[in-house]
C-alpha cells in the first residue's frame, strides 16, 4: 500500500541527524538548541510537589486556570499588555505543537503562506501537511533583515498568513518596532493571519528589547503568538509552551487542539505556574549574554569569520569561508567526525538548501564545554 507523502520533506529532522552524529563520534554538541546545565532547583522541587499533592489526573483542555493566570499576570508585568487567561490562553505541549496547531486551525487546501528563510525547520512541514503552499521570502544576509519589497511581491490573493519568527532561530537577529509597523502596513487592507513565534522572547542582548506583536495595537488581534517555556528556564524536556490569540482565533486553535492531545501534562503546569508566580525569577538574558559573549571571545582565536554577534536567541552563526570551501552539509559533517564539535548547517534552514558557508552553534553551555569545543576548533586541520 502507497501511503501519502504529507509534505515535501523527506528524511529525518537535521537536529536528529546531526545529534546523533555527534553521539556516534562522541562530538561536543553545539547543534541542537538546548541547554547543558541543570533548571533552577526550585522548578524541580515543585514538580516533585505537584506529583505528591496529586496533581496527576488530566487536567482542564486550555491548561490549568493558576498556569494560565500567571502568563497572564507576567505579559501585565514584563510587557504592559492585558490578556485574558481564559479566552486567550492555551497551553500546549511546546511552542512547535502550538505552530502546528495554529496552521491547522486557520489553514484550508490552496491557501498560502509566507515563511521568512532561513526557517525553523517545522513551519514548511506544517504548512505542506494542511494541504497549504510555502511561499519563501529570503532574509537579506549578512544581518538577516526583512526584503519588504520581497514580502510585498509574495502576496497574492491566495495569502492566508505569513509567519514571524524573532529573536531568530537560526542567526539570532531580532525586529524592531520599525519592522511591526511596515508589516502593518502592508497586512492593513487584507486578511492576512501573522503567527508570531517568540519562543526566544526572553533571550535578548546588548540591552536591547523585544517588542511583542501583542503591543502592536493594530497587529496583535490578528496574531497567533507562540512561546516555549522550554527556552526560557531550561527545561526543553519538558515540551511545554502556549499560544495567545485573540478569543475567537483561540476558540478555532482548541478546535484542533481538544481532538489533537485535549490536555497538557499536569504535574509540569502545576510546577510552571508556581515557579512564574514567584516574586522574582533568575534573570535569563544577562547570562545567556555572558555565554555568547565567551564564546564570542574564545571564537576570535580560530579561522572562523562573525559576521553580526547574535543580538538573541542562544545561537550564533559562524562563516567558515575562510577555513574550507566544503559545501556547509559536508563541512558540518567532517566537523563532527575529524574535529569532535557538532554544529547545524545554515542550508538546512533553506527550503532549496541555500548555501552560503555558514554554520550555526549553539551557545546555551556551560563555560567548560564551550572552551573544550573552541580548542578543538583551534586545532583543526581541514584537508587539502
Ligand atoms: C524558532 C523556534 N520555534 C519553536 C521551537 C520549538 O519549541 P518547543 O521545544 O517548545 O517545541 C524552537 C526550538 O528549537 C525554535 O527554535
Amino acid at each position: 500500500m502507497l501511503l501519502p507523502q504529507k509534505h515535501s520533506a523527506t528524511g529525518t529532522t537535521i537536529f536528529t541527524v546531526m545529534s546523533a552524529l555527534a553521539t556516534e563520534y562522541n562530538a561536543i554538541n553545539l547543534s541542537q538548541g538546548f541547554p547543558d546545565f541543570p533548571i533552577d532547583e526550585q522548578l524541580g522541587n515543585f514538580l516533585h510537589e505537584a506529583t505528591v499533592k496529586g496533581f496527576n489526573q488530566y487536567a482542564p483542555m486550555p491548561g490549568l486556570p493558576i498556569l494560565r493566570q500567571a502568563i497572564s499576570n507576567d505579559f501585565e508585568r514584563r510587557y504592559g499588555v492585558t490578556i485574558n487567561p481564559d479566552t486567550e490562553i492555551t497551553i500546549t505541549p511546546g511552542a512547535t505543537y502550538a505552530i502546528y496547531t495554529a496552521f491547522t486551525s486557520i489553514l484550508q487546501a490552496d491557501d498560502e503562506v509566507i515563511v521568512l528563510e532561513p526557517a525553523y525547520d517545522s513551519y514548511i512541514p506544517n504548512i505542506e501537511t494542511n494541504g497549504a503552499k510555502a511561499i519563501t521570502v529570503a532574509l537579506r544576509a549578512p544581518d538577516f533583515s526583512v526584503d519588504w519589497d520581497a514580502v510585498k511581491a509574495a502576496i497574492t490573493p491566495k495569502t492566508k498568513a505569513i509567519i514571524i519568527n524573532t529573536p531568530h532561530n537560526p542567526t539570532g537577529a531580532m525586529w524592531n518596532r520599525e519592522d511591526w509597523d511596515i508589516l502593518a502596513s502592508i497586512v492593513r487592507d487584507t486578511n492576512i493571519i501573522i503567527l508570531s513565534d517568540e519562543v526566544y522572547e526572553q533571550l535578548v542582548f546588548d540591552g536591547k528589547k523585544h517588542f511583542t506583536v501583542l503591543q502592536h495595537p493594530e497587529l496583535r488581534h490578528r496574531s497567533f503568538v507562540l512561546y516555549s517555556f522550554g527556552k526560557v528556564f531550561h527545561n526543553t524536556g519538558w515540551k511545554m509552551g502556549y499560544c495567545i490569540a485573540p478569543p475567537e482565533y483561540t476558540t478555532a486553535f482548541r478546535r484542533i487542539h481538544q481532538f489533537l492531545c485535549f490536555s497538557v501534562n499536569t504535574p509540569a503546569q502545576y510546577a510552571l505556574a508556581n515557579y512564574l508566580s514567584q516574586p522574582t525569577l533568575p534573570e535569563v538574558s544577562g547570562m545567556m549574554q555572558q555565554k555568547r559573549d565567551y564564546f564570542l571571545k574564545q571564537l576570535a582565536q580560530t579561522p572562523f569569520t562573525i559576521h553580526q554577534p547574535a543580538s538573541g536567541s542562544y545561537f550564533q552563526t559562524v562563516s567558515y569561508e575562510q577555513v574550507s570551501d566544503m559545501p556547509d552539509m559536508e563541512f558540518a559533517q567532517w566537523l563532527t567526525k575529524a574535529c569532535g564539535v557538532a554544529t547545524i548547517p545554515i542550508s538546512a534552514f533553506y527550503r532549496n538548501k541555500k548555501d552560503d558557508k555558514l554554520i550555526r552553534f549553539c551557545f546555551a553551555k556551560k563555560e567548560e564545554t564551550i572552551s573544550e569545543a573552541v580548542e578543538r576548533l583551534t586545532k583543526l586541520k581541514v584537508p587539502a
